[in-house]
């Protein structure tokens, strides 16, 4: 009989620290294992997508259940290129920002101000939620890309309606454009971008459940995801994976790194994962375009320092790196700043966020789960005078 069978013939609640292992809700949006294919998005292989499809065809695949016609996807990527524009309160909130705001705080209040300002604000019809999931998904680049150019006094841009999301993400970030390197890296663009979109119950999307089954609004919701991503646990991953790889710069300096990181027993991020102990089938996928990126682009060396950081991992630890670690090197290579890697993951995961506040409010249930006590025993109330 299974756990939660016992569970409700015992009537005693099971207990799992940080939930692990426990089922905690229906989904049939993303299927996580650990074989060949290692996840599946609505029953197709990530690994599939990942070669054939583009982000936009995977993101209409999450948002509205199916793989689009030519049709509905031209549609679908024509709203991505013109629902972009902010409210003027947004823009407003860009120009103020604390020079030294981390760029998923001003995406966390960001997008809390753009609920304010959306035109469906407050109906959670299903029907509202798609429209608002959409202007979303075109919406949080220009967030993250305006407050970054006018913190760093670059010239603002705009999206090109000749390019694909993953083109104008990379244009946006980077002003790269056109040419072959910049085609070679927004295919592994769009790639990482197909990988990091839905894993069912991790932290920031399991947030995201929690506050949309109070059917509280979708911006509302998707505020408790950022706040939970960005913690270096969960999404900062990435970014502190590049502030390694710099801070080893050589070859030479990788293997010895790596163990007296463990030595001290500092966590190396990037590797491990709550529910894959086995290795992560959208590492492997992102290793290989990571490896070839830096040959398009004549710099192997982050790729080699990692692949020995990765070895020495496997041998010292049994660790396998998590999407986070290649996806990195990858980051590196294009010129993503640092700090944006993040919020890039952002662009991707609002889809699978979005997907699951629309499954949640479409089939809702108050998310209200019990705690085990471990205060203090009963004891009697001491008037504030009496007390010592
Ligand atoms: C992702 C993560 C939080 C999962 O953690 P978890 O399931 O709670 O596993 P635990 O923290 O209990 O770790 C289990 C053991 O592996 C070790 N471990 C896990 N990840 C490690 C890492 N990245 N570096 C070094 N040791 C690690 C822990 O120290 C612990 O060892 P111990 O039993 O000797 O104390 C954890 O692996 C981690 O912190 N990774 C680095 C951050 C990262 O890459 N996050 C992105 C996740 S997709």
């Amino acid at each position: 009989m299974s756990d939660m069978g016992e569970t409700h013939k015992s009537n005693t609640p099971a207990y799992s620290p940080g939930l692990e292992g426990v089922i905690a809700g229906e989904s049939a949006l993303c299927q996580v294992d650990e074989g060949e294919h290692g996840l599946r998005y609505r029953g197709y292989a990530v690994s599939d997508l990942a070669e054939q499809a583009t982000f936009e065809e995977v993101a209409y695949l999450l948002l509205f259940g199916k793989l689009p016609i030519s049709k509905e996807l031209e549609d679908f990527s024509t709203q991505l290129r013109t629902q972009w524009p902010l409210a003027g309160p947004v823009e407003a909130f860009i120009g103020v920002v604390p020079p030294d705001a981390h760029p998923m705080e001003i995406l966390r209040t960001g997008i809390s101000l753009l609920g304010m300002t959306d035109p469906d604000a407050a109906p959670n019809s299903h029907e509202a939620n798609l429209r608002k999931s959409v202007r979303l998904m075109a919406q949080i680049p220009i967030i993250i890309t305006n407050a970054y150019r006018l913190a760093h006094a670059k010239r603002q841009v705009q999206p090109r309606q000749d390019l694909g999301f993953a083109q104008n993400l990379l244009y946006l970030l980077t002003d790269r454009a056109g040419d072959e390197k910049a085609q070679a890296m927004a295919r592994v663009l769009d790639v990482s971008l197909i990988l990091y979109a839905e894993h069912e119950f991790n932290a920031s999307t399991f947030a995201a459940r929690v506050a949309a089954s109070t059917m509280t609004d979708l911006h509302g919701a998707i505020t408790a995801a950022v706040a939970a991503l960005k913690g270096p646990l969960h999404g900062g991953a990435n970014e502190a994976v590049a502030d390694m790889l710099l801070e080893i710069k050589t070859r030479e300096r990788a293997e010895k790194w790596v163990l007296d990181a463990l030595a001290q027993k500092r966590r190396v991020m990037g590797f491990g994962h709550r529910v894959l102990h086995h290795g992560d089938a959208r590492s492997q996928i992102i290793q290989r375009h990571a490896e070839a990126l830096g040959r398009v682009c004549g710099e192997t060396r982050w790729y080699d320092i990692a692949a020995i950081v990765d070895r020495v991992m496997r041998e010292q630890k049994g660790l396998y790196p998590n999407l986070d670690f290649y996806t990195a090197v990858a980051y590196l290579l294009m010129g993503i700043p640092r700090d944006l890697y993040t919020p890039v993951f952002v662009c991707s995961r609002i889809t699978g966020w979005c997907a699951h506040v629309i499954e949640q409010q479409d089939h809702n249930r108050l998310i209200r789960p019990r705690a085990l006590y471990t205060g203090p025993p009963p004891r009697s109330y001491v008037p504030l005078d009496q007390r010592t």
